[in-house]
């Protein structure tokens, strides 16, 4: 049913499965959204949810998007195949049992769901590298995605190691912050915003039609992020401001220059119609600026908790960017859209391409707005420790993630198993 769908593939079935862990994510913020604001970061229910969104959600989503994108960035074909089911089998069980792990205060068991983590790690790593042999051109985005991966694998061994150790007790310093410190910088800067930067500069040529953009100017980004995030480890390692003062100025650094390149491939977009991924890509510039000109006010001592800045961020970066750049992105890059038109709505093969704005569900704009200006608030409310207006920030992100899993997801899915389509690859009788 599910499986004979156009263009369905084992790779759909992480963010067809990631959409069902976004619902659940935003649920959490909310219930959270209160004890967030007013400090209570490293609570078992908070915890619980940041790993829902990184795990359930992002990564879920990125690991299926590297086995669908990976080969065309390298000008190779690879189809995914039955190692990428198994692929999928093991993150879906590490992101369900880590997240109820924490919920459930068991130690034992966040340490048994980071080992699974990390095993779905090295099998992804194991496919990557087994594809780079064969590449027929090497981006420089291609660099970016293979670092990123890496400082996934880091992140999810130290992940792994600090819940081992809260069962052993083998390495007392991992309590401090050289534990969290270090696992969140190479977590949220390594992995998820160097993975996004280094996609958008492959993918904003091919979705705007811009070439005057070069793709080499993802280089000095890269250099800024991983410098930033050797600060960043650095300052968890020695305790020390200093090191996290620099890392903040170049990540701002890094931040403004990323910045002023998607608002250069937006602005020569090709597009002539209303288009949603390029509103989300521009609600990335927005967020992006907030938050680098956050950083440089507390590099300057403007601003003076430097920890309720980095948990402000923290969600900022997850709730928000990477949020925005998965919902944008999963438009072009999956037939969500198309089997949704197809199924959902009962249009023809025939009439889908010929639909006006086809990058523009009435839905898709209620998700976007409700999701961009949900996160942003939350991100405003835990930086001011406002917890009523963190609770009902928290309340529209959710419902922008529930609007977005509903349209994106569940409204073909639903639609194909009450009523298969026949022999799937024909359209439905169209409405007259
Ligand atoms: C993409 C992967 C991951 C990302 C981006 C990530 C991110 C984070 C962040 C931001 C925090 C701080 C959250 C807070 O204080 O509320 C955190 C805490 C934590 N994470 Fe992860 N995480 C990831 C995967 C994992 C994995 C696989 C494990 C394995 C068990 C893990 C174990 C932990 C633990 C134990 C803490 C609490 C540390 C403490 O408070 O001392 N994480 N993670």
């Amino acid at each position: 049913m599910l499986w004979g769908l156009p263009g369905m593939t084992p790779a759909m079935l992480f963010p067809t499965a990631a959409a069902f862990f976004l619902v659940c994510a935003g649920v959490g913020v909310v219930v959270l959204s209160g004890p967030l604001a007013v400090g209570r970061w490293r609570a078992y229910p908070a915890l619980a949810a940041t790993h829902l969104l990184t795990l359930g959600w992002g990564t879920l989503v990125a690991m299926g998007a590297l086995h669908q994108m990976f080969p065309a960035v390298l000008g190779i074909s690879a189809k995914p195949g039955r190692g990428t089911v198994v692929h999928l089998a093991v993150t879906l069980a590490a992101a369900f049992t880590l997240p109820a792990a924490f919920l459930a205060g068991s130690p034992p068991w966040v340490a048994a769901g980071g080992v699974l983590m990390v095993a779905s790690v090295v099998l992804l790593l194991a496919h990557l590298a087994q594809l780079v042999p064969r590449r027929r051109r090497w981006p420089p985005s291609a660099t970016g995605v293979l670092l990123s991966v890496a400082y996934l694998f880091w992140t999810v061994v130290w992940g792994a190691l600090m819940a081992l150790n809260w069962n052993l007790q083998f390495w007392p310093a991992l309590y401090t912050y050289l534990g969290v410190g270090v696992h969140a910088a190479v977590g949220l800067v390594g992995w998820f915003v160097q993975l996004v930067v280094a996609v958008s500069y492959y993918l904003l040529p091919r979705f705007t039609g811009v070439r005057h953009v070069s793709e080499r100017r993802v280089v000095p980004v890269l250099w800024a992020l991983n410098l930033s995030v050797a600060s960043f480890v650095l300052a968890a390692a020695t305790g020390q401001a200093l090191p996290a003062r620099v890392g903040t100025v170049v990540l701002g650094g890094a931040a403004l220059a990323y910045a002023a390149d998607v608002s250069r491939f937006l602005r020569g977009a090709r597009q002539t119609v209303p288009d949603l991924t390029n509103w989300h890509w521009w609600a990335m510039v927005g967020q992006t600026a907030l938050g680098g000109a956050a950083g440089l006010l507390w590099t300057t001592g403007l601003l003076s908790d430097g920890r309720r800045l980095a948990a402000a961020t923290a969600i900022l970066v997850l709730c928000g960017w990477v949020t925005l750049a998965i919902m944008g992105q999963l438009y072009k890059v999956t037939p969500f859209l198309m089997w949704y038109y197809r199924f959902a709505r009962g249009l023809s093969a025939y009439e889908v391409p010929r639909l006006p704005a086809p990058y523009f569900p009435r839905w898709g704009v209620a998700a976007f707005a409700l999701t961009a200006t949900g996160s942003t608030l939350l991100w405003a409310s835990v930086l001011a420790a406002l917890p009523t207006l963190a609770q009902a920030a928290a309340a529209v992100f959710a419902a922008g993630c529930a609007v977005y899993a509903g349209g994106a997801v569940a409204s073909w899915v639903v639609a194909v198993l009450l009523r298969p389509p026949r022999g799937s690859q024909t359209a439905p009788a169209p409405r007259v």
